[in-house]
């Protein structure tokens, strides 16, 4: 999904390593990168590569990229996240618009605005009822329409867990009885993170693989599948972020 930065126009890399305090990117398919340039005559930054708490990063580390960006004068955060779909009615391929996320590891007490506050970002207790902005999920459907694509993109509910490890069945089934559409491993610190200095945030999820909450199942998620998917997807995420920017510029 790192490959929408492979399209900017103007492109400026900056390799992680030379970013004062930046961690560095370990996983396999996670290239390490900042990307600067222009999709669709916008100015974008692009993460190529990001951080996930299995890692072994504590989550602030995780989301710095984020207040990074804060700091360059970016206004809107787009994540995206490869999942597992929990909703029966997803298919591998589909696109979740999130509406909203379940912080798990937050009920564990592990948060990424954890330790003193610097009110320069924002305010110790943030809100989180309104993280994903409406106008832009609305416009994301009006955009998912305009491209054909009506039938591959949903709105739900997405929760991370900290990983490595996929779920249990049980953990799946469980996740799914508290409203969770999609899980993944990122996405819910930086959108935390972001929303925190006020930025304006929009989430989406591409399904990689369908959630097993079967014992019956002989099926295994894995890493190559979920890149696979993303790979076959690459084109059609491309044209939807291009599109979703495109409104944004215009607002
Ligand atoms: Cl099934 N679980 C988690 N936690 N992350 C994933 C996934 C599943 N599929 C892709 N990423």
């Amino acid at each position: 999904m790192g490959s929408l930065a492979d399209v900017l126009d103007g492109k400026i890399e900056v390799p992680y390593e030379i970013i004062p305090h930046f961690p560095r990117s370990t996983v396999q398919g996670h290239a390490g990168k900042l990307v600067f340039g222009y999709l669709s005559g916008v100015p974008v930054v692009c993460m190529k590569g990001r951080f996930h708490y299995y890692e072994g990063y504590p989550l602030w580390k995780c989301a710095m990229p984020v207040r990074v960006m804060k700091l360059l004068g970016v206004t809107h955060l787009v994540a995206t996240n490869a999942a597992g779909g929990l909703n029966p009615k997803f298919e591998v391929g589909d696109i979740m618009l999130v509406k909203d996320h379940i912080n798990l590891m937050g009920f564990a007490g592990n948060n990424p605005l954890q330790g003193p506050n610097d009110e320069r970002f924002g305010p110790r207790f943030p809100p989180m009822n309104e993280a994903y902005d409406k106008t832009l999920i609305r416009e994301a459907k009006r955009i998912a329409k305009e491209l054909g694509l009506e039938n591959i993109v949903h709105e739900g509910c997405y929760t991370c867990l900290g990983g490595p490890n996929f779920e249990t069945v049980a953990e799946l089934k469980m996740l799914s009885m508290l409203g969770a559409d999609s899980v993944g491993m990122s996405t819910v610190h930086e959108v935390i993170t972001g929303r925190h200095c006020d930025l304006t945030v929009m989430a989406f999820s591409l399904i990689t693989n369908k959630c097993i909450t079967a014992y019956d199942s002989n099926d295994n998620p894995n890493h190559e599948e979920v890149m696979d998917v993303g790979k076959m997807r690459q084109d059609v995420l491309k044209l939807f972020v291009q599109s979703i920017v495109k409104y944004i510029k215009q607002t």
